[in-house]
């Protein structure tokens, strides 16, 4: 049992805190990702849209994430129980089109389908909110467990630049030595352990001593090899074509669908609607400003997400290579690129311990949620937590590491989902992928701003807001774009349009309706 008599831990101040909730943001999302998927959707329009959609969409969320930690001092499942009211009408409505939605998949003779939601209406009525709390710990679950498969592959290729090994003279021979080191069940399974291994270590030391301490050495670092990067990449002869790709907007490409995508990455790469900045946010003082971290967070993420492309592009256009190779983009062909260029093995093995280095400290917040959870609300000891779930997590994920390709080492499991859902994704990994990053996270985050602008309130949001920010409420956002901020209002009360109220809005109305109409295209029901 942990020791109630204990206070609870805390950040030693506001950089350890930015610095670890920028570590959570920026991972596998912004380095291997971001670019890929830039590069498929129209270059600098889309990094345009992106850039609003996280200013819009993203940085209020994030505001909601930290006030509702802060103030309940609990990580998502204590956060809701303690703010949610007994009977919510909204929870009520939900529950109940579930429950009818489950009704007429059974009477589709939907039998999996239609359990599930069954399930889930009753598990609406009783929990209520707090559910929303569950979906948290369990999309940490989730995530963590294909994540850190991909982050184990890192780990490997680490090794193999520094073993000299990854010396492909063409993109064909780098596809096969890829596809044959995720499928040797040694590698993965023994690169998927060590990295579970490194965010256990690192949890299991606390918020000060292990999360904190770790992103203050981590990233300072990546931001060094990331820089480093650019400078030799832009250097190579050519380089600017790749600038060019990168940079050059083309508007032809940003429809409906590439809008809703950008709201869907910049989601997963602030690490948006499952907890993680809930659980942050609550080990934070109340006297260091939200504005100006979620302000901070918000800028390192995208900073680094727009330095990964300038890191990448470059080189591969100077080496002449095709740059909408899409995930493949990473492990393929940039290991070839870095083989063309002088002492390209250093540059690999950098670029890699780069792209671990996100990674890990993306990879403890994931597991820190789960660990909070049952610190907070169970009373485990925080060794016991993280070492027991950080196992489970390591098991969930070894399943993804076997079938990351198709179902052929899980059989049974394959048929067993046939058999109860009539459907599966093409393979055990695409369906952790798909579960978190297509259904949790954006729910959660379409509750989290629903629970925030109807049920907690934004007035109660914002008198959190304000400890540590009181100008929040009334900075004239007219006023502030024209650069007039601090002059005081003519007729003495707050002006209309602050801050605060847009925030408001944007909280009450634009983000829930943006993120449901993101994820109703990615389930595929909007086109
Ligand atoms: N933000 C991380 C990335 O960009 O790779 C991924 C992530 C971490 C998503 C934590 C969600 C989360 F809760």
């Amino acid at each position: 049992m942990s020791d109630p008599t204990q206070p609870r831990e805390k950040w030693s101040g506001r950089t350890g805190f930015i610095l670890a909730a920028a570590g959570s943001a920026i991972g596998l999302g912004n380095i291997w990702k971001f670019p890929y998927v830039v590069g498929e959707n129209g270059g600098g329009a889309f990094v345009l849209v992106y850039l609003i959609c996280v200013a819009i969409i993203g940085a209020p969320v994030m505001l909601c994430e930290f006030a509702l930690g802060r103030r309940t001092l609990r990580s998502p499942v204590g956060a809701f129980r303690a703010l949610a009211t007994k009977t919510s009408i909204l929870v009520h409505l939900i529950g109940i089109g579930v429950l009818i939605a489950g009704i007429f998949a059974l009477l589709f003779r939907c039998w999996g389908w239609g359990a599930l939601l069954l399930a889930l209406g009753l598990l609406i009525f009783r929990h209520g909110w707090v559910l929303v709390g569950f979906s948290g710990v369990i999309a940490g679950f989730t995530i963590l467990s294909f994540y850190s498969v991909v982050a184990g592959w890192t780990l490997g290729y680490i090794w193999k630049a520094a073993a000299g090994q990854l010396n492909f003279p063409t993109v064909t021979d780098a596809q096969a030595h890829f596809a044959n080191f995720i499928l040797s069940p040694g590698w993965a399974l023994g690169c998927h352990f060590l990295f579970m291994l490194m965010c256990i270590l690192i949890v299991y030391k606390g918020v000060q001593s292990g999360i904190e301490r770790w992103s203050k050495i981590l990233m300072p670092v990546l931001f060094f090899i990331i820089f480093a990067l650019i400078v030799r990449n832009l250097t190579l002869p050519g380089a600017m074509e790749g600038v060019r790709f990168y940079l050059t907007p083309d508007f032809s490409k940003i429809t409906t669908g590439s809008i809703l995508i950008a709201l869907g990455q910049a989601f997963f790469s602030l690490s948006l609607g499952m907890g993680v900045m809930i659980t942050y946010g609550s080990y934070l003082d109340r006297r260091e400003s939200l504005v100006t971290s979620t302000r901070s967070v918000g800028g390192l993420d995208t900073l680094i997400a727009l330095m990964a492309g300038l890191a990448i592009f470059p080189a591969v256009f100077a080496q002449g290579f095709s740059p909408d190779v899409g995930p493949g983009l990473v492990f393929q062909v940039l290991p070839t690129v870095f083989n063309q260029i002088p002492l390209g093995a250093f540059w690999a093995f950098l670029f890699f311990i780069l792209l671990l280095i996100a990674a890990l400290t993306s990879g403890i917040s994931l597991l820190e949620v789960v660990t909070a959870y049952f610190v907070d609300e169970r009373r485990w000891p925080r060794r016991r937590a993280t070492i027991v779930f950080g196992a489970a997590i390591f098991l969930l994920g070894s399943l993804c590491a076997l079938s990351v390709t198709d179902w052929s080492r899980l059989q049974a499991l394959h048929a067993l989902l046939l058999k109860v859902f009539a459907t599966a994704k093409p393979s055990f990994f695409d369906t952790m992928d798909n579960l978190s990053s297509n259904w949790l996270l954006p729910l959660g985050g379409l509750f989290i701003s629903l629970f925030t602008g109807w049920v907690w309130g934004t007035r109660h949001a914002l008198d959190e807001i304000r400890q540590g920010a009181p100008s929040f409420g009334n900075v004239h956002l007219v006023s502030l774009l024209a650069g007039l901020k601090d002059l005081p209002p003519s007729n003495g009360g707050p002006p209309p349009y602050t801050l605060a109220a847009f925030w408001g809005i944007f909280i009450r109305f634009i983000s829930p309706v943006a993120i449901m109409l993101a994820f109703l295209h990615t389930i595929g029901w909007l086109t």
